[in-house]
């Protein structure tokens, strides 16, 4: 193993996108930002300056970061945000994981333009349990907004509305040939007749789940969220922001040109016809005048679409990868997820939509998080989360009296190595909308889902405790849920919320604090000496 060096420059950068430019941050004057590839094993430092005049802090979404919690990202939660004028070296070992995962800026509504692809290669000699590809590419997928990023949050926390929807969706950067910018172009993936490409697929986009196909041929699912999977052939794979997807894909038609189109599903109930993006598949030897091969995207609301392929998603469950499912439960919860109302019209945010877990919309500290369980400082947290929502959930379709949130910087704590089960319920009161749930710090196994209420004595009894695919961000079905294990075998401070952007902003999000039980001193490295301690200006859009 190595040790690898990454500087990352967060600097402003004019780009043009959909005839119109604006100032963006970016990484290195690019986004998407730098690739960064390590190995399984390798330590990896990347020093981030911060250039620009927004607080910054940089996440490596997926990373479990085993005792280096310190390095994990997420603004007020792991560290105080790197303020504009200073530096910090997040330093962390890649152990036990290995493929594509992604990197983004993790405060305000930075990760619109600030984020990139993690790829980690398996150890040197050990080979994938597939086919080898020819050439391996990376295809992540973004949104574009003409305004200001900052100033649409902005906006719709001062109207307590919900934000305007992104104008695109890029792949690798540009909305493609078929928005009507077309000189701008499009990404262009070379391929050679005959030979097998591996696409590392990943969704850096803010507030859209995504389809993704390929006119004219088929894709096989080998990995996701950096876990090796069964492989499967599909036409159409889904895929929600913070997830990720290997597949091979054969290059099987000897020539022509084929379109690529990434298109959300169950957008909002705005139609924007521009938002799906598009890329072209190139054969080599194909003259650039040749027709392109054409396919239609499937409907915003292609639910069966999005169910098959969810459905057909196993691990590997191989003797050299095997599913470490935990089979017994020692903390069993209960989270309703959605959209609520805060009741309280003489607070900051009274009398408007949140979005909330168990009805607790979560407040940013102003102390960071795993500073505070670290040093032992009261006062930042309280450590009673609740484990079931306030009322049974029960919905009928009806809305029920349970709208109200409370608001509250309010944690979980797990005992090392306890086994938990979590079933997330969207509530689908206000809306009936998905939630791609993400936890930091671990990989989970995704047991079970379903539509409508989750039925306590009936559903577990279907679970899969074989194979369950093994994931960091599940995919809560609109009016349904889904059921998560994991082993809390990684003592710090994690963070769990919604990565539809507003969700998060509106309180979809809470933590677990996972302690070995001999205190945070025995169990964690001691914070970096330059890690930033404290912010001198609050960020705008905290709630
Ligand atoms: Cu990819 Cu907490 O986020």
């Amino acid at each position: 193993s190595r040790v690898r060096h990454y500087k990352f420059n967060v600097v402003m950068k004019t780009a043009n996108r959909l005839c119109s430019s604006k100032p963006i941050v970016t990484v290195n004057k690019r986004s998407p930002g730098p690739i960064l590839y390590a190995r399984e094993g390798d330590t990896v430092l990347v020093k981030v300056v911060n250039h620009v005049q927004y607080n910054v802090s940089i996440h490596w979404h997926g990373i479990r970061q085993l005792r280096t919690g310190w390095a994990d990202g997420p603004a007020y939660i792991t560290q105080c945000p790197i303020q504009p004028g200073q530096n910090f070296v997040y330093k962390f070992t890649i152990t036990g994981q290995r493929g594509t995962l992604l990197w983004h800026a993790h405060i305000l509504w930075l990760r619109a333009t600030v984020y990139g692809a993690l790829v980690i290669l398996p150890k040197l000699g050990v080979p994938y349990p597939f086919p080898a590809p020819h050439k391996e590419v990376v295809v992540i997928l973004g949104e574009w907004w003409k305004s200001d990023t900052e100033a649409v949050i902005n906006e719709a926390l001062k109207s307590g509305l919900a934000p305007n929807v992104s104008d695109a969706h890029t792949i690798n950067g540009h909305p493609g040939p078929v928005s009507n910018c077309s000189s701008q172009g499009g990404f262009t993936l070379h391929v050679e007749s005959g030979k097998r490409y591996m696409l590392r697929i990943i969704n850096a986009a803010l507030n859209e789940e995504l389809f993704f196909k390929i006119a004219g041929h088929q894709l096989t699912v080998v990995e996701v969220d950096a876990t090796y999977t069964k492989p499967f052939k599909t036409n159409t794979i889904l895929i929600a922001p913070g997830q990720t997807t290997n597949v091979l894909l054969t290059a099987n038609r000897g020539t022509g040109k084929y379109l690529v189109t990434a298109s959300p599903f169950m957008d909002s109930p705005i139609t924007v016809d521009n938002m799906t993006a598009t890329a072209t598949l190139h054969y080599s030897g194909t003259l650039a005048n040749t027709a392109t091969t054409l396919t239609n995207p499937p409907p915003k609301n292609a639910t069966p679409i999005a169910s098959s392929f969810i459905n057909s998603l196993r691990s590997l469950n191989s003797k050299k990868y095997p599913a470490k499912v935990p089979l017994t439960v020692d903390h069993s919860l209960f989270f309703t997820v959605g959209l609520g109302f805060n009741p309280c019209t003489t607070c900051a945010n009274g009398g408007r939509v949140m979005a909330s877990i168990n009805n607790v919309s979560f407040v940013m500290p102003t102390t960071a998080l795993l500073q505070a369980h670290f040093f032992n400082i009261s006062g930042v947290f309280t450590d009673d989360f609740p484990g079931n929502p306030p009322m049974a959930f029960n919905y009928t379709g009806t809305p029920p009296t349970n709208l109200q949130t409370m608001t509250g910087t309010r944690l979980y704590r797990l005992p090392y190595n306890s086994t938990v089960q979590v079933v997330l319920q969207d509530t689908g009161i206000i809306a009936a909308e998905n939630h791609p749930v993400h936890l930091h710090g671990f990989n989970f196994f995704e047991v079970g889902r379903g539509v409508g209420n989750f039925n306590s004595k009936k559903d577990p009894k279907k679970f899969n405790l074989v194979d369950p695919v093994e994931r960091n961000t599940i995919g809560v079905p609109s009016g349904g849920w889904a059921a998560f294990r994991f082993r809390a075998d990684n003592p710090g401070v994690w963070f769990m919320h919604c990565h539809l952007e507003v969700h998060t902003t509106w309180g979809l999000k809470m933590a677990f604090v996972v302690d070995n039980g001999k205190g945070p001193k025995q169990s964690l490295l001691p914070p970096p000496k330059d890690l930033p301690k404290s912010s001198h200006f609050p960020d705008s859009d905290w709630i």
